[in-house]
This record gives structure tokens, sequence and C-alpha cells, in this order.
């Protein structure tokens, strides 16, 4: 009996003590040595305590040894600008180009501040960070230009054309009285440098970097969980979430990348090719061949080898802990987030399948699995409203349907990226204007906004700073 007892306690001592190690192999510890609140892990293991200008730049702290130098090799060939010589370390810009470094448009991996709101457009000389996409009505690239238009141009060459934005602005109350304005913008190419498309023959679509957060993760996202969001209808909000399926390297997948969620990968060889001009074995050819300014030969610019150090770069990245959420008044925006019915769209919490996910080159990165996330999307196709639509379709995203934008870490893109320009053009100049232009399914959200008290608005708004 005696003996029966004691062997009782030992197996619970033992039940203890294996709990406890369970326990300790799962905290994380701040940068301070303290225990870090669940509350503060955005992204599990990759979570890092980063709230200064690196906060989307710091690597996770699975990121050691060999991968160190991986993630320093990626990091230089997303940040160094490149330079239209044939230079082999960093050669192979242009002739025509909409960025000169990945960096350039996602500075800090953040969104860099457009022109197009500083300068109205590109600007003579100005950079824009944006990317215009044009075609015909039936979806054909136009005689002379690509997918993308190319507003930057090397020595020598000819940008492909220039955007310019306009904006008309409209003053609104909210109930309560206080004031806010939201600004319309219409765009327009112009100095084109072959053919001038007529505006009926031109479909377009203005977009701003997305922040590079979480990325790896995203894609590490368990698949079943985002089908099964697709599946759940709110018919008493008029609201209903859509998988994006995209057929690219001839395999039908989700899309998960992109404000259309039209890619299913982080468009390391597109970005190089598309966006600067820089050839690589998936995409041997310059975007601008067949035009006059293009001449001779240009080989390949980029090796894979190096495209799969940004690649893993990209995976790599730590994703901000959550500030202040102790805090109360963080506290109380969080249930005025839920009382919007904001977390409908922007999923609070997911999880990534067991295995991790596979790099390009098909590396797999194991830390990437098994996590809990919070990444404030459900990365699905939402139809926001012809006042925020664009004509432009890309698989099953009509031209009104964007995907919910994570929300993980937009606290901190003012820190970063020193503006709070927010939607998929960057037409809202802060949350609030970002909230009132929710329209379409977002519109339930929109008018519970309005109808709270200037208090809580600024409430729930807090709670989106501590993100
Ligand atoms: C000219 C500016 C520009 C350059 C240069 C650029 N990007 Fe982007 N990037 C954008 C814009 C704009 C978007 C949103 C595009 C969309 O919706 O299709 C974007 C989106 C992305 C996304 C999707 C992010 C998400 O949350 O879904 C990834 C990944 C990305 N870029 C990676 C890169 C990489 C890697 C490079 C360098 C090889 C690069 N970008 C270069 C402007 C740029
Ligand atoms: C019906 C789904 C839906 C609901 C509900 C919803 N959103 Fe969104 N949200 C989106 C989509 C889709 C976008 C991207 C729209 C775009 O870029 O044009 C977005 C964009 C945003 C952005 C801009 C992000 C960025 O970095 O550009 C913020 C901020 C935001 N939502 C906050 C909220 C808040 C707060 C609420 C609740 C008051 C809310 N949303 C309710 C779908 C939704």
């Amino acid at each position: 009996m005696l003996k029966r007892k004691i062997l009782i306690v030992m197996v619970i001592i033992g039940t203890w003590i294996a709990g406890c190690s369970i326990n300790e192999s799962e905290d994380i510890l701040t940068p301070g040595g303290r225990v870090a609140l669940p509350e503060e892990l955005s992204a599990g293991e990759s979570t890092v305590f980063n709230s200064t200008s690196k906060a989307f730049d710091t690597p996770a702290s699975w990121v050691t040894g060999e991968l160190s130098a991986l993630f320093l090799e990626g990091d230089a060939l997303y940040d160094n600008p490149r330079v239209s010589d044939g230079n082999p370390v960093n050669g192979g810009l242009g002739p025509v180009y909409a960025g000169y470094s990945c960096a350039s448009c996602h500075n800090d991996a953040g969104r860099t501040k457009s022109t197009l709101f500083t300068d109205g457009g590109t600007g003579q000389y100005g950079f824009s960070s944006f990317l215009t996409f044009i075609r015909t009505p039936n979806g054909q690239n136009h005689k002379n230009y690509g997918r993308v238009l190319h507003d930057q141009a090397v020595y020598g060459s000819e940008p492909e054309g220039k955007v310019r934005a306009t904006y008309t602005e409209e003053h609104y109350s909210f109930p309560d009285g206080e004031t806010y304005s939201l600004i319309t913008p219409h765009y327009e190419i112009y100095d084109w440098y072959a053919d001038s498309i007529p505006v009926e023959q031109l479909e377009m679509s203005v977009r701003t970097p997305l922040r590079h957060v979480g990325m790896g993760l995203m894609l590490a996202v368990d698949k079943d969980e985002i089908k099964e969001l697709a599946s759940i209808q709110y018919p008493e909000y008029g609201i209903s979430g859509e998988i994006n399926w995209i057929t690219e390297r001839n395999t039908k997948q989700i899309g998960l990348s992109g404000h259309k969620a039209q890619h299913a990968d982080l468009t390391v060889e597109l970005g190089f090719l598309s966006d600067m001009g820089v050839t690589n074995d998936r995409y041997p050819h310059e975007v601008s061949e067949g035009q006059s300014q293009v001449t001779g030969e240009y080989g390949i610019q980029i090796t894979t080898k190096e495209m799969a150090a940004v690649d893993f770069y990209m995976h790599a990245l730590g994703v901000p802990a959550r500030r202040a959420v102790q805090n109360e008044t963080v506290q109380k925006g969080e249930d005025l987030f839920y009382q919007a019915k904001c977390h409908l769209c922007h999923t609070p919490t997911l999880h990534t399948q067991k295995e991790g996910v596979k790099l390009l080159d098909g590396t797999n990165l194991p830390w990437l699995g098994g996590q809990t996330i919070h990444p404030y999307s459900d990365y699905l196709l939402h139809d926001m409203g012809p006042e925020l639509g664009d004509d432009y379709s890309q698989f099953n995203a009509s031209g009104d349907e964007w995907r919910t934008t994570p929300l993980w870490g937009i606290g901190l893109q003012e820190v970063v990226n020193g503006h709070s320009h927010f939607l998929h053009d960057g037409r809202a100049r802060n949350f609030t204007e970002a909230i009132m232009w929710h329209g379409g399914e977002g519109d339930v959200s929109r008018q519970l906004f309005s109808k709270m008290t200037q208090e809580e608005r600024e409430t729930l708004i807090m709670f989106l700073r501590s993100l």
C-alpha cells in the first residue's frame, strides 16, 4: 500500500517535472531576460523584441550559425542598389525599371513612403516605390509595354511613362460631430515613351508596397485552416471570404501574397525581373525586350543561388512582438476591435502546418512549423466595394476584391517608414481613414466604428498601434 502511494507521488512529481520542462522549453525570453507574455508573441518562436526602425528587418532567434551568414547574404542582395553596367556583383538594372533594389520600395523590409503622396506621382526625378500594372481591357500586354509600367530608366534609355496622381477631397463628420476627410486618387499616365495608350484601352492598378512582416509564416500557414475560413459565411454581416485559387509553376494553389493574393511565393525571381529589369534563370528575357531601346546581349544577371538567399532572408525575418499588452486602453481597444467585427476578416489567430515550409530551392525550414501566429488576416479575398475597386482582376480576384491585409507590425510602420499611409494604393493617411474606406463586405465595420464615441474610436486605434 505504502509502495503504491510512493509510486503515485513519484508519478505526480515526475509529471510535474516533465510539465515544467515542457513549459520551460516553450518560454520565450525578452532581451531583458523576462518571460514573454503570451499576448506579446505575435509569431511564436519567430517573435522578435525590437520596436525600432529595424523592427521588420531583424532575424528570428532561430537564425544562427550558417543560417546567419545566409541571412546576411540575402539581406545585402535585397538592400544593395543595383547598377546598370555589367557589374557581376550588383549589375543588371534596367534598361527600364520601377525600383533599384527590393529595399528601395520595401525600405527596412517595410513600405517605403511614396512620391505618390509627396510629389503627386512619379515626379520628374522622384522615385515612386509603387507599382502600376497596365494591360488592355482583354487582359493582354500593350504593344511596346509590359505588365508593369516602368517609370524609371538607366542613363541613355527612357522611362516607359510617368504616373500623375491628383486627389479630390471630401469632408465628412461622424454622428458625434468629429470630422474627417477622405481623398480619392485619380491616376493618369503621361510621357509614354512610345504609343500613348488612350484611357479606354487601359486597365490599370496602382499599388503601394506591402510590409514584409511574417512572410515565411504566411507561406507556412495551415492551408486547411484557410479553407475552413473560406467555408464560413456571415450573412448577417454580409461577409464571406474567398480563396484566390491561382496557377503558378503549373500548379493550382492557394494564392497568399500580394494585394489580391495573386502569388503563392515571395516573388523573388519576378521582383528582380519585373521591378528591376534583372534577368534570371526563371525569367531570362528583359521586360522591355522588343522595345527599341533594348539592344545587345544581357545574359543572366542574378544567379538562382543568390535569389535563394533573398528568399531565405525574407522567410527568416522575425515578427515584432506586440507592445503595451497590459495597458487597459489597449485591452479595451481589443474588445472594440471584436465589437466592430474587424476580426471576421482580420483573423487574430492562425496556425502553421507542422512540417514547416520549403524555400524555392527545396530547403525545409522546420522552425516555421507548428507555430501559433497572430497575423490579423484570413489571407482571403473580400469585396470591398467599388470605391476601393480598380477593375483589375487577377485570377479569382475581381476588381473590387482585395486580400485582407495582415495587421501584424502595422503599429510600427510609422517608426520604420515614417508615414501612416494605408490601403493598396496608400490613399488612407491614417488609421481612421483606412477604416472609413472599408465598403462592401467591410461596410458593417465602418458603420459600427462610426457609431462609436470619439474616445472609443481612439481606443480601438490604440489597439491597432500595439500590433
Ligand atoms: C518598384 C517597387 C518594388 C520593388 C523594387 C520590389 N517590390 Fe515587392 N512589392 C511592391 C508592391 C507595390 C507590392 C504589392 C504588389 C501587388 O499587390 O501585386 C509588393 C509586394 C511584394 C510581396 C508580397 C508581400 C505580401 O504581403 O503579400 C513580396 C513578397 C515582395 N513584394 C517581395 C519583393 C522582393 C523580393 C523584391 C526584390 C527582388 C521586391 N519585392 C521588389 C513593390 C516593389
Ligand atoms: C470584410 C472584411 C474586412 C473587415 C470586416 C475589416 N477589414 Fe480591414 N481590410 C480588409 C481588406 C480586404 C483590406 C485591404 C483593402 C485595400 O488595401 O484596399 C483591409 C485593410 C485594412 C487596413 C489597412 C492595412 C494596410 O496596411 O494598408 C486597416 C488598418 C484595417 N483594414 C483595419 C480594419 C479595422 C480596424 C476593422 C474593423 C473596424 C476592419 N479593418 C474590418 C478587410 C476587412
